[in-house]
């Protein structure tokens, strides 16, 4: 199948994804071997730059045996001439067993999935979703907090164009975890996200103030205002640098509190935090190796 959009998902389909993912941990880590994948090959096409999903879609194949081909930018592929997604869709579909996108347009990997017979995972379309970003997150958070259902996740930063939250609360609300949105008016929650959130029973808290949100949350995931989502940066320069997670901020967490961020940041963690315990985003992007190879295992037809 392909992996669009967390909405084509069930809970106990992530949570398959996720046990999946968990017995790949010593592979992810080359403490075990594997060929699982081997002979088979991802195309990778990266419309817009990564480093976190692009290298840990990479290593996830190479971890498996499997390899990958593609572009990192557009410029050096035939996208320069004019192609259309749709053309590069089909040639890329007709060399590789598997397709992972990243593109600026949202809709783009339905679109791509449209034209492709070989799976496509949405590596991120625009503003839209992040759907391999939330099923590492929800990993990390069942790693570290043993379960997902019950805790209290407070989101922050740019929730209008952030696409890692799109698709996090969506998939949270399903598992049951309360949710506080912590952003600027400007920047909330897009009433499509909020609607569906409400019709999974989950009725979030909204709220502008960093330092009451933190008080009470088990998990706080921060994110970074997404500044070329912006069609006026007069607008960016507004909210930027509005939040930042800081020592003294964390004076009124719980001891417990799991900090986490999809990455990269610019200044909405002080550096000074990542010595913490609270401080669990690096270990979060390690999590995309285990958590794509289930994935592309899963896609892929090899199983572990
Ligand atoms: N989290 C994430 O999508 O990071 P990259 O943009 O580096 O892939």
């Amino acid at each position: 199948m392909d992996v669009v959009s967390i909405r084509d998902f069930s809970r106990e389909q992530i949570e398959h994804v996720l046990k999946v993912a968990e017995k790949m941990v010593p592979i992810a880590k080359g403490e075990e071997k594997s060929n699982l994948l081997e002979g088979k090959l991802l195309g990778s096409l990266f419309y817009e730059p990564s480093t976190r999903t692009r290298l840990s879609f990479e290593a996830a194949m190479g971890r498996l045996g499997g390899r990958t081909l593609g572009f990192d930018e557009p410029k050096g592929s035939s996208v320069a001439k004019g192609e259309t997604l749709a053309d590069t869709i089909r040639m890329v579909d007709g060399y590789s067993d598997a397709i992972v996108l990243r593109h600026p347009q949202e809709g783009a990997a339905r679109l791509a999935a449209h034209f492709a017979d070989k799976p496509v995972l949405n590596a991120g379309d625009g503003a839209g979703q992040h759907p391999t970003q939330t099923m590492l997150d929800l990993f990390t958070i069942k790693k570290l907090k043993s379960k997902i259902e019950g805790n209290h996740v407070a989101i922050l930063g740019d929730l209008k164009y952030g696409r890692t939250v799109h698709s996090l609360s969506e998939a949270l609300s399903m598992f049951g975890a309360e949710l506080t949105f912590v952003a600027p008016p400007t920047l909330q929650m897009p009433k499509e996200h909020l609607k569906r959130i409400e019709s999974m029973g989950i009725k979030p808290k909204m709220s502008s103030s960093l330092e009451d949100a933190i008080k009470n949350a088990d998990v706080l995931y921060v994110t970074r205002i997404q500044k070329e989502r912006f069609p006026d940066p007069a607008e960016y320069q507004k909210v930027a640098g509005l939040y930042k997670v800081d020592m003294n901020m964390l004076k009124n967490a719980k001891k417990d509190l799991v900090i986490m961020h999809p990455l990269p940041r610019v200044t909405e963690i002080d550096p000074e935090v990542d010595a913490t315990e609270h401080a669990k985003y690096f270990e979060q992007a390690f999590n995309g190796v285990p958590v794509r190879m289930a994935l592309l295992s899963l896609v892929l037809g090899g199983s572990k």
